[in-house]
């Protein structure tokens, strides 16, 4: 291929290694949409007579509508998507083809072909992530949500909770993560085509009208630039991280909570397996296998900076690698984010008896300060306290009003030491643990889930729109 130069053709294992159309395929839809828009450029502003770019335009389209059914297969000989549809164009439609490369380099396209292939990801991941936030949602608002578990710090009861705050507080953080993603895309606003290899070109191309096509506000500032900027992938890659950290907190909150002896969380049957040799076994597979992919996400994050460390500005071909690491990783991402939240659905939220570990001794404290112990004071004798009625092995749900009086004189008659399921409702602070602060939580989350999911939906629209008016099929976009 373009090799006529040359005395001999690539080395058999260095065109292995050279190849990228095993990820150029998750390209192929951005790749033949930025490729109609330029023939069509081309042939509205002359570069090529029109007729043999409305040829070039139908030609594309034929292949993009081959490729939707299945009918078109990228050759690895042809090193990547870009080479794979212009080789095809060519074969179907004869020397025409052979205009469309004009003005036109691949390292405008790829970058084109990402920053489009990038769009379409974060719009999936924002979904994804929303999904996760409603499933928790609605599990909160279901009646476990009004339920009493032991919040932890340090994996030890800490502080009561309602249920609806442990899983409106995941939410939130998955609605966060939909923001950030939301923000990546939104950033992705400057197209790279028209950059050429790394200096723009001779021929009096229309940049602002190819960037209009395929949903950019704008061209690119500097093609040289353009052509190795990866900012955008890099930004999401991050983003992504920051997703499947969340991603493994939840995880783990399943790991943990469906723990015999700890049996807080009970997982669906679609979501838990078995033992190959331990018959009795319901192993939270899935719920570890999410909390995994945090990993694999943060050493991508690392993988993609350290490509890009030292590269000189332009175009360099060390960016191929980069590719897979950003258009699988998010793939990834989003399979994973789906998982949890459909895990989530399935997961009952359940509150065990309540454990001895007096989570309320901070408002017995809270009661000495409120009658003017200083707080140190009130910490010191609380705990005292509690280690010594531990040692007589009493529990805490036996405490009298009586013993009370006795070792804090100072309380007021009123006090009563929180039961298990009173607790919450004692720390009305703005964002603490009351009903009243629970629900606001609730409903703060569910209007950013509901306006990130609309802002999706809009874009989506739009991008379709798009795309259907260069005649390209929604079938390669979108589901991979
Ligand atoms: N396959 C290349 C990539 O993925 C496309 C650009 C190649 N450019 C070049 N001059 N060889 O980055």
């Amino acid at each position: 291929m373009l090799r006529d130069r040359f005395s001999a053709p690539l080395d058999e294992r260095a065109a292995a290694l050279s190849s990228s159309v095993e990820e150029d395929r998750a390209l192929l839809g951005a790749d033949l949409w930025g490729s109609v828009v330029h023939a069509e450029m081309l042939g509205a502003t002359g570069i090529v007579p029109a007729r043999r770019a409305q040829r070039i335009v139908t030609g594309l389209r034929r292949i993009a509508h081959d490729a939707a059914a299945g009918r078109f297969r990228l050759d690895p000989a042809l090193e990547d998507v870009h080479m794979n549809v212009e080789a095809e164009l060519t074969r179907r439609i004869g020397s025409d083809g052979e205009r469309l490369h004009t003005a036109r380099s691949r390292n405008d396209q790829v970058a084109t072909d990402l920053a489009i292939a990038l769009r379409e990801e974060l719009l999936g991941l924002e979904r994804a992530a929303n999904e996760a936030a409603r499933a928790l949602l609605a599990a909160a608002a279901g009646p476990s949500g009004h339920s009493v578990v032991d919040g932890w710090t340090h994996t030890q009861p800490a502080q009561r909770l309602y249920w609806g705050q442990i899983l409106g507080s995941h939410a939130l953080r998955f609605v966060r993560d939909a923001e950030r993603f939301r923000r990546v895309r939104e950033r992705i606003d400057s197209s790279p085509l028209g950059s050429g290899a790394i200096a723009g070109t001779s021929l009096p191309i229309d940049r602002a009208r190819t960037a209009r096509a395929l949903g950019f506000r704008r061209p690119t500032a500097s093609s040289l630039d353009a052509v190795s900027d990866r900012d955008a992938s890099g930004d999401a890659l991050y983003a992504a991280c920051v997703a499947l950290v969340h991603a493994s907190a939840l995880a783990e909150e399943f790991v943990l909570g469906s723990m015999p002896g700890v049996d807080r969380v009970r997982l669906g049957d679609r979501f838990v397996t078995t033992s190959s040799l331990m018959p009795h076994k319901r192993n939270p597979d899935l719920a570890e296998l999410v909390r995994a992919e945090s990993a694999p996400a943060i050493g991508r994050l690392v993988t993609h900076l350290t490509l890009l460390k030292g590269l000189p500005i332009g175009y360099q071909r060390d960016l191929q690698v980069g590719k897979p690491v950003v258009l699988d990783g998010l793939a990834r991402t989003r399979l994973a984010l789906e998982v949890l939240a459909a895990m989530a659905e399935q997961t009952e939220f359940l509150s065990p008896p309540v454990t001895d570990a007096a989570t309320g001794s901070v408002e017995l404290a809270d009661a000495l300060v409120g009658v003017g112990v200083p707080f140190r004071t009130a910490h010191r004798r609380v705990g005292v306290w509690l280690a010594a009625r531990a040692r007589r092995g009493s529990r805490i749900d036996a405490v009298t009003q009586s013993e009370l009086r006795q070792s804090f004189p100072e309380l007021p008659e009123e006090f009563r030491f929180p039961t298990g399921d009173n607790e919450p409702e004692r720390r009305t602070s703005a964002g603490g643990s009351s009903w009243r602060e629970v629900a606001r939580l609730l409903s703060e989350v569910r209007r950013r889930e509901k306006a990130g999911r609309a802002a999706a939906q809009r874009e989506a629209v739009r991008l379709e729109r798009l795309r259907t008016a260069a005649g390209i099929p929604e079938r390669l976009f979108g589901e991979r």
